[in-house]
């Protein structure tokens, strides 16, 4: 059965590797392997979720986000995270970043949470102006020195949604 153009659909141990791929290929940042590893995870030290964007058969783009409950008074603010979020440059434009964005929405309401957060690095122009075109709205001081392993800025915005 064929998919939709631009589809969305589980990461699985079998196309981990995929995943993988796109977030090293788009991001300027270095991933530990625990940190993939955790998308297909039952057991990880966290709730996450995690999806693949699809053009037809070829996989062009990947979303990785955890929830912050916030049951046990952690630090962090509760909601859901965006970690990454990652189109390959010749499939922009075409949906794929904003059904990934959806899936992580949807996420974000079943789990009750009304705050969806991303970090992007401050010199991410492109990111910026798609995040705030999709209702994120910078939150509080630059981040310094978020990003440790990047080739890019090491600074970051936070940059909020209510949903
Ligand atoms: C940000 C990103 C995920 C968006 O993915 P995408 O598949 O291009 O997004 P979409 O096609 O769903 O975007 C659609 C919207 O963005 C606009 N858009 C299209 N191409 C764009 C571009 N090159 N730059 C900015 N906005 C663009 C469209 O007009 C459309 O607007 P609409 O929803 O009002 O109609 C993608 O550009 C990307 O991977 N960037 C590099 C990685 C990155 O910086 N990620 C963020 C840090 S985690």
């Amino acid at each position: 059965m064929g998919r939709a153009l631009v589809s969305v659909d589980n990461v699985y141990a079998n196309n981990l590797g995929t995943f993988e791929k796109i977030i090293n290929v788009v991001l300027p940042v270095e991933y530990e392997e625990e940190f993939f590893a955790e998308a297909v995870d039952d057991s990880a030290n966290g709730v996450f979720y995690s999806q693949l964007a699809y053009y037809g058969e070829i996989a062009i783009g990947a979303v990785k986000a955890r929830l912050i409950a916030n049951k046990n008074g952690g630090v962090l603010p509760a909601g859901v995270y965006i970690e990454v979020l990652a189109v390959l440059a010749a499939y922009r434009g075409k949906t794929a970043g904003s059904l990934l964005l959806n899936y992580i929405e949807e996420k974000c309401r079943e789990s009750f949470q009304h705050d969806l957060y991303v970090h992007v690095a401050t010199d991410n122009q492109s990111a910026i102006q798609w995040y705030e075109k999709k209702g994120f709205v910078k939150e509080g001081e630059v981040l310094e020195n978020y990003y440790k392993d990047t080739t890019a800025s090491k600074d970051a915005f936070v940059y909020k949604k209510s949903v």
